[in-house]
């Protein structure tokens, strides 16, 4: 314990060094989201006054560990265990707010006894009431409609309502009547496409758990306004205190407070730049996490994007050049859960010269399972041409997690370009012909899923690094794979080498 604390105390110190001078800083993702940002969020939020979220809701989730149990949050920001030290933590207005999600959540933490004085809502964050959650889930299973494989917490019909002009936001629960109008207005819309469905369906959906068993169904107008807005000026009276302009705060903190922000999913999953349609509601960019905080990403002093240490996961559809097994493995993410996985995988082999076991394996070792919905992470090797993508707006800083999962792997490939095999086809001013070949990914869905990968194959490393504390402990064959990444442009800062926070080497 007294050398966890050294090296904790040794940890903090090289951090701060990293973050001398830094008042705004922020932690992104640059793949599909799960890169760990949750432990280095706590690791930032010793440095930070300020933590803040501005991106995504309820479709995100982090496990945080209290009193040795560990508990799944969503909408809680990752820094509210240092609430207790006077850190404010702030949700910002680009975040999808779901009262009573959070209310459940706040509910947790209030039954531990961890406070939560110091949390900020932003009375713009958008709210999602309960049509939004059916919506989002009756749009994943109809036939006919692209099934993206969304989280079901309604994130895209909210943000379709606030930039149809018809949302509500946070600051509405504490007005009834304003509420109740607005309410009624969005419905106009809402209700037709909600007549549209199968009547069974949207039953079924309502008088779900997770729209709080029917509690805001009518079998005649289908949505309850009465109960809902009942329920939600209700929380607003909870969440009444909380409420403020978080922009305001952030704005007049830029001089006196060091700010950290807390993105949520990744750069993949931005609708302004990730592999349209399957993607998130919101940018999850720092362009996007920054206006969703009410700052501009030129405030922003140093941005540091997360990657797994070289392979990378997906949850839910959509193109993924790299995923090992293929096609093979798209149809089993999607049809099978975890314990059927295990039953006939139980010990599945990282070296493999089947790729889909090893994708099994590096799912098993890496313990990729989807925090909100539980779902089977598709599993692929480290796809440089996105990540060269995700440089142009995140930045080249990254931090590399998870690097023990591949302990013990053979050969470790990365792809360094993507090689064209679709048809003729208009970019802009240029023509893309059978053959052609990026080094950064052309985010165009006909374009993308007709590229295949082209690989360099590396050697891996045998020995367990999860004790190492010093970056030139890490076995040869490592350092020649960072050295890859950072001969291709990119300065690693960070690495994690296991879940503990003393388990982090910091490069510099
Ligand atoms: P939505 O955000 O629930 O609308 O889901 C849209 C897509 O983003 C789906 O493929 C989800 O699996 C994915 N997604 C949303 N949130 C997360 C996350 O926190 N981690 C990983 N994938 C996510
Ligand atoms: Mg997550």
């Amino acid at each position: 314990m007294n050398h966890q604390i050294i090296q904790w105390g040794e940890i903090k110190m090289k951090l701060e060094k990293l973050l001398e001078g830094v008042r705004v800083s922020a932690i992104v993702c640059n793949q599909w989201g799960d890169t760990g940002k949750g432990k280095f969020v706590d690791f930032f939020s010793n440095w930070a006054n300020i933590i803040a979220r501005g991106t995504g809701g309820a479709n995100a989730g982090h496990t945080i560990n209290i009193g040795g149990e560990k508990y799944v949050f969503h909408l809680v920001p990752s820094g509210i265990l240092y609430d207790s030290r006077g850190k404010y933590n702030v949700i910002g207005n680009g975040v999808a707010f779901d009262p009573l999600i959070m209310k459940g959540e706040l509910d947790v933490l209030l039954t531990n006894g961890i406070s939560f004085n110091n949390l900020k809502i932003s009375r713009n964050a958008k709210l999602v009431l309960p049509h939004h959650i059916a919506l989002d889930r009756l749009v994943n299973t109809a036939t006919g409609e692209t099934r993206i494989g969304s989280t079901g917490r309604g994130i895209g019909p909210v943000y379709e309502d606030h930039v149809g002009r018809r949302g509500l936001v946070v600051n509405d629960m504490l007005n009834p009547k304003v509420f109740r109008e607005k309410l009624e207005n969005n419905l106009r819309h809402n209700l037709i496409l909600l007549r549209e469905k199968d009547a069974k369906a949207v039953e079924r959906v309502f008088e779900s758990e997770a729209l709080a068993n029917g509690r805001f169904y009518d079998p005649r107008d289908v949505v309850n306004i009465d109960e809902v807005v009942k329920a939600y000026t209700e929380l607003g009276l909870f969440f009444r205190n909380m409420i403020i302009d978080t922009d305001d705060f952030l704005v007049s903190a830029l001089d006196s407070k060091k700010i950290l922000l807390e993105g949520a999913q990744g750069f993949l999953l931005s609708h302004e730049h990730g592999t349209h349609p399957f993607v998130t509601s919101s940018d999850c960019s720092i362009q996007g996490l920054a206006k969703g905080v009410g700052l501009s990403e030129k405030h922003v002093d140093r941005v540091f994007g997360i990657i797994k240490g070289f392979y990378m996961t997906r949850v839910g559809e959509g193109p993924f050049p790299t995923e090992m097994g293929g096609d093979k493995s798209v149809d089993w993410c999607k049809t099978k859960d975890r314990k059927f996985e295990e039953t006939t995988y139980p010990n599945p082999d990282i070296n493999s010269d089947d790729e889909f076991e090893r994708g099994i394996a590096v799912r098993k070792i890496g313990q990729e399972y989807g925090a909100t919905t539980g779902r089977l992470r598709r599993v692929g090797w480290l796809d440089m041409p996105l990540l060269r993508l995700a440089a142009k707006t995140n930045g080249v800083e990254l931090i590399l997690t998870k690097l023990d999962v591949l302990d013990g792997c053979r050969k470790i490939k990365i792809c360094n370009k993507h090689d064209y095999f679709g048809q003729d086809y208009f970019l802009g001013d240029s023509q893309l012909r059978f053959g052609s070949t990026f080094d950064t990914a052309v985010m165009d869905m006909a374009v993308l899923s007709h590229c295949v990968p082209k690989y360099v194959e590396f050697d891996g490393w045998r020995n367990d690094i999860t004790q190492a504390k010093e970056y030139v402990a890490l076995p040869h064959n490592l350092h020649k794979l960072i050295d890859y990444l950072e001969t291709s442009g990119f300065k690693i800062r960070l690495l994690s080498v296991g879940p503990e926070r003393e388990q982090t080497i910091v490069k510099g």
